[in-house]
């Protein structure tokens, strides 16, 4: 009898901590050791040579999330952990959202029927709280955390979404009471509305003046706010897909004073900039997301900000709205105006490749701080560390063997989800996810999916690690 259901064998292991050449021993989809020659294991894979790092926690993503303007995501629960699985994204964090008027309890029954049966990874939902009623903040949501939604979000822009001032302290204040993290999209809404209103009667509709309409002094004020509201309601905060240097100065600012903010970002602000935006056509219409990608500069700001602490997690902001698709970017027709294109772009996929290629492969950060952004820090700031995050002895056994050396040229037609596009279409990465393990079961392995969908487990999360004090 073998002593171990698997063992992934003298593999260069990676965690938030260490990097050690070891054998990993999984039993019953959990690590159960970490050494030098282990003893048999039913399955064996040989990771000699290659790099050993915990699964991806994505936690920050949108599937098949239902939207006001009547488009369409295109991705369900089955595409979008699918392709976040090859691309090495064990965990997933979507948003359960609820629209005006909907009780939140509700919604988040909703996502589970939208999920059930169709996961190939463990997910776990944030709230996205618009109507923060009195039954809602004095109820719902309180119940709700202790059922294991521990983390929301709330808007201070899109008219659908976004919550003032006084709102925002309420919703803290039942965050602080409740022990949950609020999760903030930070963007000055009257600013982006009379920008917009000012570039619209000028006739300037084209998708590259999405970006004029949102400048970095747009995110820079909402970023100040939101950390003066965290430093009011004296509850931590996380600013969502931070885009460059004004807001980063913001956020290092109030951390520097003691304000608990944490902030996010994402691989459109490493690789893509407002030039993308600027394509043939409507062609721009590819690369809207809020806040907007920047420039060189910017890119710059984010990836110093990325290795010195700043910023605690890197999500995908995953929205995916194809283009050639009247439910999608073209919802109101090639000649409509940035206002009315769906917002967001797809990247469940390409985020861990794009990092570990870009960022560990070209020197800018080692192993470990690869593994805290894309893994460690997202599991514990929501509550799932350390059964997901890492790899440690109780662990699930979530873990993703990369070949190092592989170059891949990205193009949509390899990619897994449902999206007609990608953003990053034609560049060239050196590293790649080669197999992919799922609670100690090889889920996708030589670019094959190894499992049936529904596998997928809903996770409760328990008390977010950044809340607890001390
Ligand atoms: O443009 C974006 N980021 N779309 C997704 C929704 C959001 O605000 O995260
Ligand atoms: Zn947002
Ligand atoms: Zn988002």
């Amino acid at each position: 009898m073998a002593e171990f259901d698997m063992v992934v064998r003298g593999g260069t292991v990676a965690t938030a901590g260490d990097v050690v050449v070891a054998d990993i021993g999984v039993r019953e989809g959990r690590v159960v050791a970490i050494g030098e020659r282990l003893n048999r294991g039913e399955t064996e894979i040989d990771a000699a040579g290659k790099i050993v790092t915990p699964g991806g926690v994505d936690s920050h993503c949108h599937i098949d999330q239902p939207m006001a303007d009547g488009s369409v995501m295109a991705d369900d629960f089955a595409s979008g952990t699918i392709s976040a699985a090859f691309g090495g994204t064990t965990t997933v964090l979507p948003f359960a959202c609820q629209m005006k008027g909907q009780s939140l309890r509700s919604v988040v029954e909703d996502y589970h029927r939208r999920a059930d049966g169709k996961t190939v990874i463990d997910y776990a939902f944030h709230l996205i709280i618009s109507d923060p009623t009195d039954q809602v903040l004095g109820q719902e949501l309180p119940a709700l955390i202790k059922d294991g939604y521990t983390s929301f979000k709330i808007y201070m822009t899109y008219d659908d979404m976004k919550l003032n001032d006084r709102e925002i302290l309420d919703v803290l204040a039942v965050a602080r009471r409740e022990g949950a993290m609020t999760m903030i999209h930070a963007e000055n809404t009257d600013c982006i509305a009379w920008l917009t209103e000012q570039l619209e009667a000028a006739g300037h509709t084209e998708p590259k003046y999405h970006a004029t309409s949102r400048p970095s002094a747009v995110e820079r004020e909402a970023a100040h706010r939101a950390a003066t509201l965290a430093e009011v309601a004296d509850t931590p905060v996380l600013i969502v897909h931070v885009s460059g240097a004004e807001a980063i100065d913001q956020i290092r600012a109030a951390q520097a004073r003691g304000v608990r903010v944490y902030a996010e970002t994402c691989p459109q602000y490493l690789f893509l900039t407002a030039d993308d935006l600027d394509m043939e056509g409507f062609e721009g219409a590819k690369c809207i997301c809020s806040p907007p990608p920047r420039d060189a500069a910017n890119q710059e700001a984010v990836w110093t900000a990325l290795t010195t602490g700043v910023f605690h997690v890197f999500s995908s902001d995953h929205a995916p709205f194809s283009y050639a698709d009247d439910k999608g970017k073209q919802l109101h027709g090639k000649g409509a105006s940035f206002s009315y294109v769906p917002n967001g772009i797809p990247g469940l996929e390409t985020r861990l490749p794009l990092l570990f290629s870009e960022g560990v492969g070209k020197g800018r950060m080692d192993l470990q701080t690869f593994v805290k952004l894309t893994a460690t820090n997202s599991a514990w700031m929501y509550g799932l560390y350390p059964r997901k995050g890492t790899i440690a002895v109780g662990a699930d056994a979530d873990i993703v063997i990369w070949d190092p050396d592989r170059e891949v040229t990205v193009t949509n037609s390899a990619l897994h989800h449902n999206v007609d596009y990608t953003p990053y279409e034609g560049m060239k990465l050196t590293g790649w996810p080669e197999t992919v393990i799922s609670r100690g079961t090889i889920i996708c392995d030589g670019g094959e999916l190894k499992v049936d969908k529904g596998r997928g487990q809903f996770l409760q999360c328990d008390q977010p690690g950044a809340v607890r004090v001390g």
